[in-house]
Order: C-alpha cells, then sequence, then structure tokens
C-alpha cells in the first residue's frame, strides 16, 4: 500500500515535541488589564453584563492594580466613570478628573505598574459621543483641542502611556505635537487605529455608563465590512507619529489584526473587548464551555493572527491560568 513519507502526527506524539514544534506562545507580560474607575469611597460594583469586572473606587483600583501587578500582569487600561457629565466633556481634562486623580494614586502606589489611559469623550459628554455635537454631527477638529488637552493632563498625572479611542481624523499628529510642547517626549501614544463600530461594545457601555442618547458611532468608527481601510487609518496613525496601533475588536477581527501585522510590522495590540469577555463567561456560566480552555485558545489565536499585545478582561484569571 502507498503511503506518504510524512506523517503529521508523528510530531504530535508527546508533550515535549509539541512544544519543541510550536509556533506561537502566550505569556503574561503580554496582557493588558482594563479597569474601570469611579468616585466615591469603597466602591465595588460589579457590572452586571461583565462577572467579575468592577467600577471601582480609588483605593479599591490601587488594590486591584496590586494583585494583578503581583500576578505578572505588566499594564493597565484605565477608564473613568466622572462624577458629572456635560456637552463638552469637561471631566475629561479636568486636572482633578477621575483619571487623573487615580493615575496619580496608582503611580504612587505602584511605580512599575505601566498605566495606560484611554482618551475619549464618551464616558465624559451627557449625550455619550465620543467628541463634541455642532449641528447633530460630531465635529472632529474641536474635539481634537479637547483630546490633546485631555492627553496631556495624563501624562502630567503620570500616565506611561496614552491610548486615543476616538476615532477623529489627526488626533495622533495633535496629541503628539500636544505631548511633545509640554515636554513628553517620551510618553508613547497607543492608538486605537483600527476600531470599528461594533455591537461587541455593549456590555462596555454599561460599564463605562457611555451609550450614546442619539444615533450610533458609525460616522467615526470603521464600517465593519472593510478591510483595506483598516490598513489606510493604520498606515495614516502611523505617519502622524502612533507608536502602538491597536485592532479592536479582536476575535471577530483576527483577519484585520493578521494584515496589519503583514503590511506594517509595527508593534500591534488587539483589544479583546467586552463582548467577548461576555460571551465566554455566559457560556462557561451555562457549563456550555470549559472557559480556561476556550479562554487560553482565544488568546491564543489572537497572538497567532499577529497582535504583540492583548487588552482583555480575562487578564487576571488569564494570568493565573497560565501558571498552573
Ligand atoms: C471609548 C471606548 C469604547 C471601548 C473602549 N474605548 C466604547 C465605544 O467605542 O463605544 C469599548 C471597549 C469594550 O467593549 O470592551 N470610546
Amino acid at each position: 500500500m502507498y503511503f506518504p513519507s510524512y506523517r503529521m502526527r508523528r510530531l504530535r506524539t508527546t508533550e515535549q515535541v509539541r512544544d519543541l514544534v510550536s509556533e506561537t506562545d502566550l505569556s503574561t507580560d503580554r496582557l493588558i488589564y482594563p479597569l474601570f474607575v469611579s468616585h466615591g469611597k469603597d466602591v465595588r460594583s460589579e457590572i452586571k453584563s461583565m462577572p467579575g469586572c468592577y467600577q471601582l473606587s480609588i483605593s479599591n483600583l490601587v488594590a486591584e492594580a496590586m494583585e494583578v501587578f503581583g500576578l505578572g500582569i505588566p499594564a493597565v487600561l484605565l477608564f473613568g466613570i466622572p462624577a458629572v457629565k456635560d456637552d463638552a466633556g469637561s471631566g475629561a481634562y479636568d486636572d482633578e478628573g477621575i483619571i487623573q486623580m487615580a493615575v496619580a494614586a496608582l503611580k504612587e502606589s505602584l511605580p512599575e505598574l505601566l498605566v495606560i489611559t484611554d482618551v475619549c469623550l464618551c464616558e465624559y459628554t451627557s449625550h455619550g459621543h465620543c467628541g463634541i455635537i455642532k449641528d447633530g454631527y460630531v465635529d472632529n477638529d474641536i474635539t481634537l483641542e479637547m483630546l490633546t488637552r485631555m492627553a496631556v493632563s495624563h501624562a502630567e498625572a503620570g500616565a506611561d502611556i496614552v491610548a486615543p479611542s476616538d476615532m477623529m481624523d489627526g488626533r495622533v499628529a495633535a496629541i503628539r505635537s500636544g505631548l511633545d510642547g509640554e515636554g513628553f517626549i517620551n510618553t508613547p501614544i497607543m492608538s486605537y487605529a483600527a476600531k470599528f463600530a461594533s455591537a461587541f461594545y455593549g456590555p462596555f457601555r454599561e460599564a463605562a455608563e457611555s451609550s450614546p442618547e442619539f444615533g450610533d458611532r458609525r460616522s467615526y468608527q470603521m464600517d465593519h465590512r472593510n478591510s483595506n481601510e483598516a490598513v489606510r487609518e493604520v498606515l495614516l496613525d502611523l505617519e502622524e507619529g502612533a507608536d502602538i496601533i491597536m485592532v479592536k475588536p479582536a476575535l471577530p477581527y483576527l483577519d484585520i489584526i493578521y494584515r496589519i501585522k503583514q503590511e506594517t510590522r509595527f508593534p500591534l495590540a488587539a483589544y479583546s473587548v467586552s463582548g467577548e469577555y461576555s460571551m465566554l463567561k455566559a457560556a462557561a456560566a451555562q457549563g456550555w464551555l470549559d472557559e480556561k480552555r476556550v479562554v487560553l485558545e482565544s488568546l491564543m489565536a489572537i497572538r497567532r493572527a499577529g497582535a504583540d499585545m492583548i487588552i482583555t478582561y480575562h487578564a487576571r484569571e488569564a494570568a493565573r491560568w497560565l501558571k498552573e
């Protein structure tokens, strides 16, 4: 009987051989943990659609950050819930705003933890959009001024990296020149470069209290039918000075992650968003999926596609599982 000389199963016979020929790895030092910070004392309020994730007041945030840093997670990504919201999102660039105070507290207790801040107005505007509204439309150029002030105030508070997620055109250049002008020449920009208008952000909007009051985000976030456009978005952000580019969401957009990595070779972050987390949590709670295995498989898939780092709400659990 004819048999081909290769037997693919030869290299699958034992764990040791499988490890030797494995092509991708996943380690805790590639993970970034998102955290939600709110005003108040001793707040620890669970987000219903994201079991295991909380809105935390500052002292609880610091405690949580200590725990994740202790597990080997090098970075957190912060989102703030301000006390009051207004049309101009002024809480976003207030020196005594929630993020500014949280960053200062984190850097004081945990100077080695990388603190990344989300730069976007949606949590701070009364209408929930990512910029300033003029005639029913999010005005790009006025918004740039606010975003720049916001990024500079984060850097002044001690943020290590700023991450604009608003999807205004020209924001990376504006923020870069704002940071440089204030002497923050070494503060990197992690740009949410290819951010799609996605229904997978649903649970996050509960967590950050940032659902738009009217309309949706399709006049600024990307159309999920497009891949060439994602490349253009990324190239423009790189030209404007982005240091790290991001693709978001992650799992339904592995093709975009792969393509951007192939075409740019720049440091790439993938954001596995709230809806991805909630789906796996819900199925695991029903006993329909083995949470540990599906989470690690999903994170590995995101790495295999080309992400250097992964922002995930599962970071804390993944860090524990990776140690086992
Ligand atoms: C702010 C922002 C959003 C997310 C990250 N930054 C929400 C949005 O664009 O509506 C989503 C994160 C997630 O779903 O986990 N613009």
